[in-house]
């Protein structure tokens, strides 16, 4: 019995997640990033987290390059930080609509957001149309604020705060 791509994609709109945006330097020396909901904590000793990108994604291609990728968790002020990172831009307009500096790894960091691990390559995964991709987590920033929520095609905000 196989799951349609439709039933699929129903399913997965009802998981509610944080955004980030995944960056990562390219071989020319300029940044590259793009929008990702598909993150998670893999491990704790030693730190670990994963990302899955499409390998159709110039991002990816770039990261898997460079082995080196920042995670820039962002903060509920950002929804269109998360629209430029997620297509029909150039990544030159992406990174101009944002404040941003090299970060200690080599990898692009945001200046403003909620989060940032910046991560090295330590595994990577072909699965169907994308990559996992694994990271060690060489340095974090947190920094006060809300997270941007993403549910249901639509961003939401926290209303519960407990
Ligand atoms: C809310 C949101 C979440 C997304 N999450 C992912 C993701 O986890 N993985 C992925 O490959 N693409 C994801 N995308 C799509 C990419 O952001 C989009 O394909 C991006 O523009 C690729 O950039 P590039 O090919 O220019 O590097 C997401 C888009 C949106 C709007």
């Amino acid at each position: 019995m196989s799951v349609e791509a439709m039933q699929f994609k129903n399913a997965l709109k009802l998981w509610a997640s944080g955004v980030t945006v995944v960056t990562t330097q390219g071989r020319d020396n300029q940044p590259r990033g793009m929008t990702a909901t598909a993150f998670s904590s893999v491990s704790v000793e030693p730190p670990q987290v994963l990302v899955c990108l499409n390998q159709a994604t110039d991002t990816g291609a770039a990261l898997l390059e460079s082995r080196r990728f920042a995670v820039n968790i962002l903060n509920s002020a950002q929804e269109d930080v998360s629209n430029q990172f997620a297509g029909g831009t150039t990544q030159e307009q992406r990174f101009a609509s944002v404040a941003w500096q090299m970060g200690e790894n080599g990898a692009p960091v945001f200046s403003e957001c909620l989060a940032v691990l910046e991560c090295r390559v330590v595994q990577q995964v072909q699965a169907g149309s994308h990559w996992v991709i694994i990271g060690e987590v060489d340095n974090v920033v947190c920094r006060e604020g809300d997270p941007l929520l993403y549910y249901a095609s639509g961003y939401r905000k926290v209303a519960d705060r407990g």
